[in-house]
């Protein structure tokens, strides 16, 4: 699809790091956008900035989506892209060190942010993209970005949760996409390496460069920007649907 000032977009987790580069990226395009986050004071900052709408969603609440769509429906009409940035990452081993089994509520609230929120978002937003007129001669209606991580792949010690919340997440990406396939609307994920969002930058810098240098090539941290061009091309490019894609530069995670 082309991005212009007809076209609008839902971004989760917009508040901060990707989900916000993105968001800012497609607003530099005409794209009208829509943030969803639980951080209320930087989802609306971010909406400010871009002339854009924000809803304080929780994305794991199937009730509370709704309701987030609702006010970017009535602001902007039916989205055409929906990219879901919003995701949690706490780190817990399966057995910790004093002999105790991974906490099963922590292990359901990951699954239920990353995993259930990119469900409730994608398919309350497909539901939503099937209703309306195609926009593109192809027939297409609309395209659906999700995140998972180059952890659905090599998680480390202590991401067995976020592991499982990822693969899950690239799992759901080609059914998801047959499912679609007759109404024109598209599902993509992208498996980020590791990117300077806040959650880095917030690290001592010999961690942030320990960590850039683990990078085969280019040798640092990616940039929010790096992840909002994919995004970018993926909502431009038709044929792209139904797959992973790692945005790495080569990045294969060690153990730990
Ligand atoms: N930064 C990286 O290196 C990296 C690598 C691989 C994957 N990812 C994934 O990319 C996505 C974005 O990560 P980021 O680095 O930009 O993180 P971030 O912490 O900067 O931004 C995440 C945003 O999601 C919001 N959020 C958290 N839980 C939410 C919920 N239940 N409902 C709605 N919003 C919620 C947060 O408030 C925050 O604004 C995440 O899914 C993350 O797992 C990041």
């Amino acid at each position: 699809m082309e991005l212009n000032d007809k076209i609008s977009a839902v971004i989760t987790g917009g508040g901060s790091g990707l989900g916000e580069g993105t968001a800012r990226m497609l607003a530099s395009r005409g794209v009208k956008v829509a943030i969803f986050d639980v951080n209320e004071e930087a989802g609306q900052k971010v909406a400010d900035e871009l002339g854009g709408v924000f809803a304080k969603v929780d994305v794991s609440d199937a009730a509370s989506v709704a309701e987030g769509f609702k006010v970017a429906r009535a602001a902007h009409g039916q989205e055409s892209i929906a990219v879901n940035c919003a995701g949690i990452a706490p780190a817990a081993k399966t057995v910790d060190r004093e002999g105790a089994p991974h906490d099963a509520s922590l292990f359901a609230k990951i699954i239920g942010v990353n995993l259930i929120g990119t469900f409730n978002v994608a398919s309350q937003s497909a539901a939503g993209m099937c209703a309306q007129d195609p926009i593109t001669e192809d027939g297409e209606r609309g395209v659906i970005i999700n995140t998972a991580s180059v952890a659905a792949f090599d998680g480390q010690i202590g991401q067995i949760a976020y592991g499982s919340s990822k693969a899950a997440v690239a799992g759901m990406t080609l059914p998801m996409a047959r499912d679609l396939s007759r109404n024109g609307v598209r599902i993509m994920t992208i498996a980020p390496g590791i990117f300077g969002t806040p959650m880095v930058k917030g690290m001592p810098q010999e961690v942030q460069d320990a960590l850039g240098a683990m990078v085969p090539f280019p040798s640092r941290l990616g940039e929010p920007e790096e992840y909002a061009k994919l995004a970018v091309s993926i909502c431009e490019n038709a044929m792209l649907n139904g797959e992973t894609i790692r945005l790495d530069g080569a990045i294969r995670m060690a153990p730990r």
